[in-house]
């Protein structure tokens, strides 16, 4: 059996004369940049977080560089973030001009420790940007009690996670803004790229609508800007996709619940952690070879054997090559947790449209690997 890594064109299959009408009334309409389908999907998708306004971009890293730039953060300024991410999240904050400072994981979620966030603030921090990562949210409570305390803003890395919650809250409810990413690969995605920052700030609204379109908000008038604008027909796609968002989690966490029932007598693996009370929408099911040495030889057997598996991710931004690239970074503190999580992760697949029968022979095929590993090593011989 081949198992793959997407299911993209299942997804667009199941759903395909939704999309295609929303697609020809975008064609029809003549109006493809700034047209009326991207401001409907705006209006959608804020309705969808209950927020006041979301802004269509071309990118999840715009949205997230793109409000730094609103609130004024750029050169001299720190945001604090991880490292084991995926490297869009440091570089929007080097896009926007600041200086990256990196704390550890925490060793269960893999999200942000909220307990490590302190030792890193000084006269300089000006953001925390949280990653929810591989779709369950950082604890946005004690990440939003340690901003009050020292005046911080907080933009939230969504792109993983859109349609999760956190116990006692929701998203956007406890940051300045949310950026999500509509890469075709995302809980909710496009035929390409776009992503969105969705904020209960009008500010932020404001000066992100200004700058995604050269700086203008009305025509023929200009400051400084960008051309970071969701086309309409990625906001065609995507509104007809958001209806279908929680019953697509439920379908992601129906096959997560599978996943660790078959492998919970697995003993070479961890299983991802759930956090009570925390709706983890798995935009992956990472499990982690509890020996570092043992990643790649399951991932390789998981190919070998027709399960597209893969890494997220398997170098921390720190350890990436040639890091920083001349560009402002600071580290505080061991990030040995996040290089745990860099050395022992394999991703399964995991998408809405998997079938039992997939998610069972990837359960096989780690227990057969195993298996491998229980048979007695061959006694060299003489020994
Ligand atoms: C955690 C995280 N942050 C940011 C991004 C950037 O999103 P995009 O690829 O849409 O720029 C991604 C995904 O690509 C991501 O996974």
């Amino acid at each position: 059996m081949q198992v793959g890594f997407y299911g993209h064109v299942r997804q667009y299959h199941n759903i395909k004369a939704e999309i295609d009408a929303k697609l020809q009334e975008v064609l029809e309409s003549g109006q493809y940049v700034m047209g009326p389908m991207v401001a409907r999907f705006e209006k959608e998708l804020a309705a969808y977080f209950g927020m006041k306004y979301a802004v269509g971009l071309n990118s999840g890293t715009d949205a997230i560089w793109l409000p730094l730039m609103a609130l004024g953060i750029g050169p001299g300024d720190e945001c604090i973030t991880t490292t084991n991410t995926f490297f869009a999240t440091a570089e929007a904050i080097w896009i926007a001009g600041a200086t990256a400072v990196f704390v550890d994981c925490d060793p269960k979620t893999k999200n942000i420790d909220p307990s490590k966030i302190e030792a890193a603030i000084t006269k300089k921090t000006k953001a925390i940007v949280p990653v929810h990562l591989y779709g369950q949210c950082a604890d946005m409570i004690a990440i939003r009690e340690i901003a009050e305390k020292h005046n911080l803003r907080i933009i939230e890395d969504d792109a993983q996670s859109i349609d999760g919650y956190g116990k006692g809250f929701k998203q956007g409810e406890l940051s300045d803004a949310v950026a999500t990413s509509f890469i075709i690969q995302k809980n909710l995605g496009t035929f390409g790229d776009g992503g969105a920052v969705v904020t209960n700030d009008p500010e932020i609204d404001r000066i992100c609508r200004k700058l995604r379109n050269h700086g203008s908000s009305k025509r023929s008038v200009h400051s400084f800007g960008f051309n970071s604008r969701l086309d309409d027909l990625h906001a065609g796609v995507l509104s007809a996709k958001l209806p279908h968002i929680t019953e697509w989690t439920d379908m992601r966490r129906k096959w997560a619940a599978r996943y660790s029932k078959g492998l919970a007598k697995a003993k070479h693996i961890d299983l991802p952690y759930e956090a009570p009370g925390y709706r983890h929408v798995y935009h992956l099911y990472i499990i982690e070879t509890k020996d570092p040495k043992d990643r790649d030889p399951l991932l390789a057997y998981l190919n070998d054997h027709g399960v597209d598996a893969k890494c997220h991710y398997p170098i921390a931004i720190h350890q990436q090559e040639g890091y920083p690239w001349g560009k402002e970074a600071r580290i505080v503190g061991s990030l040995a947790n996040a290089e745990k999580n860099a050395a022992t992760c394999v991703s399964l697949p995991m998408y809405p449209e998997l079938t039992p029968e997939e998610v069972d022979y990837t359960v096989e095929t780690v227990l057969a690997w195993e298996m491998t590993k229980a048979k007695p090593k061959r006694v060299a011989e003489g020994a």
